[in-house]
């Protein structure tokens, strides 16, 4: 059993609790948090630790949405019109791949680790990230993704699916969580989603799909017309959009999925998530990087969708860090509270996180997995309503790292 002391603990729960002079105490789980001398009074066969001058203990972070396998990607693909981006994807996928292997894809989790993540969502379309990601200390939610427009190849397509996922299913561990990821609305037949997402229901796994990511998949799935429709011919030259962006979340019943960027998602749209009881992960970077605008964070708020954060992967990122992603975040959420909006950010990396990707973490509180990190502040803010803006703003990489106990 462990105690440590930080001149401030951030708990990270509903009410964005802040301890001053406090701790936690745990072994693989929580035992207690709170205040430093009642702690120390009450563990005494706890070793004891005293964190340095201005230093913060909060539970470790959650990055709901990466894509590994494009880690080689620096100026392969093509930044600023997400058309663009998404045919200088289809043209250099195979390049991009080849130029990743399972070293890189293991550096670029350490790194991830260092930063202060504990848990990611992770996005595997190909399975070059599989051995990588079971063998990270990170906790990995492994969305095993299933795309395809061409109805010729649905079953080509679900086959070669279901032998990624069983393979992902017998590497199941207490940090390896197999999931199932639908691409799109556009890429994804119906057929091929409505087969996976019965497999999701039928073995309880989380889910996960890109939804209304920029203007030009709204466009082509309300009226089928649009930059996107000239695209689609490649992949079938009668394509008409598979369905409505309400049919495509109608095929989400029963799951509670984390829809990935939802830019341009309706009002009705956001009823029909939060009625799920699905989330959004928001990647402000990735974007701004494709030119897809900025989520209205006040408005997903309004509608009871829990937010989540997320990198996407270096195929739309110029970093996986998500202190990184949160700075961006503050930036580009100007019209929003700064000191709220720096407490919203914590809590999407945090509790949020954790919740949509159904883990008993994201909270320092007893009973939860004792995912834990310190960090250090160049200096503590006079007023504390300071506190949680500061360590965005501050904050690269954690100084210590506990996952379910252990440290890395
Ligand atoms: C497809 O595989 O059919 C597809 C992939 C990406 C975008 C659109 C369609
Ligand atoms: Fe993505």
């Amino acid at each position: 059993m462990r105690l440590i002391l930080s001149d401030f603990v951030l708990v990270c729960d509903e009410g964005f609790g802040i301890i001053e002079n406090g701790g936690v105490c745990f072994d693989e789980k929580i035992i207690a948090v709170g205040d430093a001398s009642e702690l120390l009074a009450k563990y005494k066969d706890a070793q004891v630790e005293r964190l340095s001058e201005n230093s913060v203990l909060m539970p470790g972070l959650i990055n709901s949405h990466v894509h590994l396998e494009f880690s080689a990607n620096v100026a392969t693909l093509k930044f600023g019109d997400f058309m663009s981006w998404l045919r200088s994807v289809i043209a250099s996928r195979d390049e991009l791949q080849s130029e990743c292997d399972e070293e890189m894809i293991a550096r670029t989790l350490q790194d991830i680790l260092k930063s202060g993540v504990t848990t990611i969502g992770a996005i595997s379309s190909f399975g070059l990230d599989l051995a990588p990601c079971v063998k990270s200390a990170l906790n990995v939610v492994y969305f095993v993704e299933v795309i395809g427009s061409n109805p010729a190849a649905i079953d080509t397509l679900f086959d070669d699916f279901k032998a990624r996922f069983y393979e992902a299913k017998k590497l199941k561990s207490g940090s390896f969580f197999p999931a199932i990821s639908v691409h799109s609305p556009y890429s994804t037949h119906p057929v091929l989603a409505r087969h996976a997402l019965d497999i999701a229901r039928a073995e309880g796994v989380q889910t996960s799909a890109h939804f209304m990511e920029a203007a030009c998949e709204r466009e082509w799935l309300d009226n089928g017309g649009g930059a996107m429709a000239e695209f689609m011919k490649a992949f079938n030259p009668h394509s008409k959009p598979m369905s409505s962006a309400k049919e495509f979340l109608q095929l989400f019943h029963d799951t509670k999925t984390l829809f990935v960027h939802a830019v341009q998602a309706k009002d009705e749209e956001l009823d029909i998530i939060a009625g799920q009881g699905g989330s959004i992960a928001h990647c402000p970077r990735s974007n701004a990087l494709l030119g897809t605008h900025a989520l209205d964070i006040a408005n997903t708020a309004k509608h009871g969708v829990g937010l989540t954060l997320g990198t996407d992967g270096l195929s739309s990122n110029i970093s996986l860090n998500l202190w990184d992603e949160m700075r961006a975040a503050i930036f580009t959420h100007q019209n929003c509270e700064l000191e709220g909006l720096a407490a919203l950010l914590l809590k999407s990396a945090t509790i949020n996180g954790a919740k949509a990707l159904a883990l008993n973490k994201g909270v320092l509180s007893e009973g939860y997995d004792a995912d834990i990190i310190a960090l250090k502040l160049p200096q503590s803010p006079k007023d504390i309503s300071q506190l949680p803006l500061q360590i965005i703003l501050r904050t690269g990489k954690a100084e210590a790292i506990y996952i379910g106990g252990v440290k890395r």
